[in-house]
């Protein structure tokens, strides 16, 4: 998987995710104008993009019916694959946040439900809270539905914990928001902790090329 910040060209992939995640949530976000807002970070996981039969190496079942010299090739020339601006792959979730002052708080996460199950929403948690980190917010915050045990569940798993209720905070159906917060996320232990989750993650599901910070911008 690959993780990096969301593009307008993503937008109209994003929004078939979000409405499949949340299709009574009104007003639909507006991710144009998300992307124009400076305290907004948003980021979408794809997969990682395969180059184009006539121009990299030919995946290792072929090359060894080749020979030695091939494999040889293979081993001292790898080509690393990585996606071209402006390029068309799918997106498999999407995730945002806004900092303010010291706190970031999670606006919303969501992975395509044919992926799901799959480490997605694991990936985009951990690209958000690294982001908290790097602009030196001090927690993580959002609000869940108490009936959406699912992501209660996924944010539990990184140490988020039940810090407050929200009364009928959801339009559609007058549902309660349970408010989940992380401890402090610049402490030793808090890193390390979130370092252990990573390299887990990434024994069960293959690595991850994190590529978050926005390109040319401190932010
Ligand atoms: C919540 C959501 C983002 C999880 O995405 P995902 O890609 O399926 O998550 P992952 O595969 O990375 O699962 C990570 C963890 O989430 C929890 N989880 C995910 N699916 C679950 C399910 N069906 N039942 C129980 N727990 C579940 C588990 O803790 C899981 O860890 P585990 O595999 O060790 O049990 C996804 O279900 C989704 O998009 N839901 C709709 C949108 C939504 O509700 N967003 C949250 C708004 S607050």
């Amino acid at each position: 998987m690959y993780v990096r910040r969301m593009r307008r060209e993503d937008v109209a992939q994003v929004v078939q995710i979000d409405r499949e995640a949340f299709p009574t949530e009104w007003p639909p976000t507006n991710f144009d104008r998300e992307l124009e807002n400076n305290l907004a970070y948003y980021i979408v996981v794809t997969e990682k993009k395969s180059l184009p039969p006539s121009s990299g190496p030919k995946p290792v079942s072929s090359v060894e019916s080749q020979g030695f010299l091939a494999r040889l090739k293979l081993i001292f020339n790898p080509v690393r694959v990585e996606p071209a601006p402006g390029n068309e792959e799918p997106i498999l979730g999407y995730a945002g946040m806004w900092i303010m002052a010291d706190e970031a708080h999670v606006m919303s996460i969501a992975s395509c439900q044919r992926y799901r199950r799959r480490g997605v929403g694991e990936v985009l948690l951990i690209a958000i809270i690294d982001l908290a980190v790097r602009h030196k917010a001090r927690i993580v915050t959002l609000e869940v539905r108490v009936s959406n045990t699912t992501a209660q569940n996924l944010y539990t798993k990184y140490g988020f914990q039940k810090t407050g209720l929200r009364k009928g905070y959801y339009l559609d159906n007058k549902e309660d928001a349970i408010i989940m917060t992380t401890e402090y996320i610049g402490t030793a232990v808090f890193q390390e902790r979130l370092r252990k989750m990573k390299e887990s993650h990434s024994r069960q599901w293959g690595p991850v090329y994190y590529d978050i910070e926005k390109p040319g911008s401190a932010k």
